[in-house]
């Protein structure tokens, strides 16, 4: 898993007041937000509101609009399979059947500290089928190949 800060009011203060006037946007805003703490927490969102001059309803409409945006904790594995069109063509589909029955989870749920989703597109799509395990992109994946990814993600954590 990458490292992320702890989360405090103060930093994020700092971190949204260190982001260049042009990329001073919500979008931006929020996406730096989550890179450095993993996540986007309820607390963040009066901070973005003051430093943005916008109202707190307008973070939370950006906030729940885009999916990568974390509300929550990451896991501490996240797997990331790309079910888009041009990874279904080299067999996306037989990779994420084979991932849920091994690992006993459908994609979009968690188990045992790994969290399974389903993405579109992870910008690899000439090496799909694409995965992504805490943010290393694996092409031509197949089950094996994921799980080696998570096998060593897990003794990272260990
Ligand atoms: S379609 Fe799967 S990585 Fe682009």
């Amino acid at each position: 898993m990458t490292s992320h800060q702890a989360w405090s009011v103060e930093a994020a203060t700092v971190i949204l007041q260190a982001m260049p006037a042009e990329e001073r946007l919500m979008l931006p805003a929020l996406q730096r937000i989550q890179a450095v703490f993993g996540w986007v927490p309820d607390e963040s969102v009066p901070v973005i509101a003051r430093e943005l001059n916008v109202s707190r309803a307008e973070v939370v409409g950006v906030l729940t609009y885009y999916h990568d945006l974390r509300q929550s904790p990451p896991p501490p594995v996240a797997v990331q399979v790309c079910v888009s069109e041009a990874c279904q063509a080299v067999g996306a589909r037989p990779l994420a059947a084979s991932l849920e029955a091994v690992y006993g989870v459908p994609l979009g749920e968690t188990r045992d500290g790994v969290e399974f989703a389903k993405v579109y597109c992870l910008g690899n799509c000439a090496l799909g089928p694409a995965a992504m395990v805490n943010g290393r992109l694996l092409g031509r994946c197949d089950v094996e190949r994921v799980g080696a990814a998570i096998a060593q993600a897990q003794s990272v954590l260990a």
